[in-house]
């Protein structure tokens, strides 16, 4: 089985690929700026690659464009069985989020991309893209809680972003995982997405600074869960 992981930020996916002593690929995917991480012998026959998003501007990339070229690019050469988004999100306290609190996908959804007036484009804009069918199963197994993620282009959270949270039943906010499912759903690529909580959209500190106090905490939360889920995977 090859599983590749598309993880945006190097301090999210750090912990995992010093976990596991994965190895970079130098330039692998150049000029392209992801990166690829890649350990040929996790089990037998089996293959883990980490795709980070790479730099722009000094500063690692996020969200959904970067995300979909690290996906398309990773899909496209290294011919994965099963895609795995981990990174970090937002998530609401009244929901039951809490800091470093683990989530596997049970849906995945858009929520800025608004078409006023046509509603096909606009349901067409929300997504709403299928995760592995064994996601359930798995999230089961591992004990973890299972959310929607949500993806918007912003690490704020705007009023109108609010109301299609709201009414779609959105409760993990990220910035790339569907894209990432998108490009799947183009390839027919089985994705399964876990997110670990950094900030609390529904407390009244700052996103910025709740999400990098955070960081730390909940990617080694992440990193735990994920030696979880590949021993599910591989064994
Ligand atoms: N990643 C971590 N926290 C986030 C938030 N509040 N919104 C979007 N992406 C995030």
């Amino acid at each position: 089985m090859h599983i590749c992981y598309i993880i945006a930020m190097e301090a999210e996916a750090k912990p995992f690929i010093q976990r596991f002593g994965v190895k970079e690929v130098e330039k692998y995917f150049a000029p392209l700026p992801c990166r690829l991480f890649q350990h040929n012998d996790i089990a037998p026959n089996s293959t883990l690659s980490i795709v980070t998003l790479g730099r722009q501007h000094e500063r690692d990339l996020l969200g959904c464009e970067a995300a979909s070229v690290a996906t398309l690019a990773a899909i496209e050469r290294l011919k994965p069985d099963l895609i795995i988004n981990s990174g970090t999100c937002g998530a609401w306290e009244r929901k039951g989020a809490k800091i470093g609190k683990v989530y596997i996908a049970d849906g995945v959804m858009f929520h800025d991309r608004r078409v006023p007036g046509d509603d096909d484009w606009g349901t067409q804009g929300l997504g709403n893209y299928p995760v592995w069918e064994k996601s359930i199963e798995i999230a089961s197994k591992l004990n973890l809680d299972m959310g929607r993620v949500t993806t918007g282009s912003s690490l704020d959270l705007q009023p109108c972003d609010e109301v299609i949270i709201e009414r779609e039943g959105g409760e993990l906010k990220d910035m790339e995982g569907a894209a990432v499912a998108f490009v799947c759903s183009l390839l027919n690529v089985p994705i399964l997405l876990i997110k670990s909580v950094t900030d609390l959209c529904d407390d009244t500190a700052p996103t910025l600074e709740s999400f990098l106090n955070n960081l730390e905490k909940a990617s080694e939360n992440l990193s735990e869960a994920n030696a979880n889920l590949l021993e599910l995977l591989l064994n």
